[in-house]
């Protein structure tokens, strides 16, 4: 037997959204773009971020530039380059605060009839992974005989502008991979998505704790040369952006 439920009006039982809270001005919802994160809103605590800053200015340029030649029909230049970006440093430094600064610099926007985006329905054009949940993703794949393999990059960027990696080195270990395979299962995982990324013109904004510069650093043993490799074809010079001398923001904020 089933008893009938009469449908209870949603109100009673989710508290209201933000948005209708009464207290907010009326036109807190309007503002969405003001409230995006901005490289305007970063306070100058030394002047490598000045730099990484202006590093990351460089970036838009360029791949505005590229976006609007690939959007014509009529350029028939060789394509422009479509740069990477890596951003090292160690921790509090702004590195998450700047890619998420170019995560909102490109996004998708649903029209009303009017053709005005509404404010709601504006979300980043980019993919963004945490390093951790990426590597796993990447092998999540598994046959009927319980063995594993990498999901084609493809299927998880889909048709993404760019991608953004956070906090490369900062990993779990990769489930259901022995110990003793850790790094070379890490390092081939690396490899097939840059891979897939440098083949599909599909810039990467990395952010990491290691060292980035040169063939020896910390970050190019972690993800292994043939990774590496292809990072170095992905960021031009000047692309690698240290953030080493920059203070910790989180210290400051704890006012030390
Ligand atoms: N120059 C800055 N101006 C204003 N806020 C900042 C600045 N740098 C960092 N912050 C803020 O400080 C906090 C820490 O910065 P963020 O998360 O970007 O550090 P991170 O370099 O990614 O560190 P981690 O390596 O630990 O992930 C964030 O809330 C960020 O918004
Ligand atoms: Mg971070």
């Amino acid at each position: 037997m089933t008893t009938a439920t009469l449908p209870r009006p949603i109100a009673d039982i989710i508290p209201a959204a933000r948005t209708n809270w009464p207290d907010l001005p009326p036109d807190a919802t309007r503002s969405q773009r003001a409230a995006r994160p901005r490289l305007a809103d970063m306070e100058i605590t030394h002047p490598d971020l000045t730099a990484a800053i202006t590093q990351v200015r460089a970036w838009g340029a360029a791949m505005n530039a590229a976006r609007r030649q690939q959007n014509s029909a009529a350029d028939e230049t060789a394509p422009l380059p479509t740069p990477s970006l890596i951003l090292s440093g160690p921790n509090g430094t702004g590195k998450t605060a700047l890619a998420r600064v170019i995560q909102w610099s490109m996004v998708n926007a649903v029209l009303d009839d009017d053709g005005k985006p509404i404010d709601d329905m504006i979300t980043p054009a980019c993919r963004w992974y945490v390093a951790a949940d990426l590597l796993a993703r990447l092998g999540n794949e598994r046959d009927g005989d319980g063995y594993n393999y990498s999901a084609a990059p493809g299927q998880i960027v889909g048709s993404a502008p760019f991608v953004i990696i956070d906090d490369v080195a900062a990993e779990l270990s990769i489930p259901f991979v022995a110990y003793p395979a850790q790094e070379a299962e890490r390092q081939i995982r690396y490899y097939l998505f840059l891979d897939w990324c440098v083949n599909n013109r599909v810039p990467v904004i990395l952010t990491t704790n290691l060292a980035a510069a040169g063939d020896n650093s910390a970050l190019a043993q972690h993800v292994g040369p043939r990774a590496w490799s292809r990072l170095m074809q992905m960021c031009p010079r000047g692309y690698i952006v240290s953030l080493w001398s920059v203070p910790d923001y989180r210290r400051r904020v704890g006012g030390r």
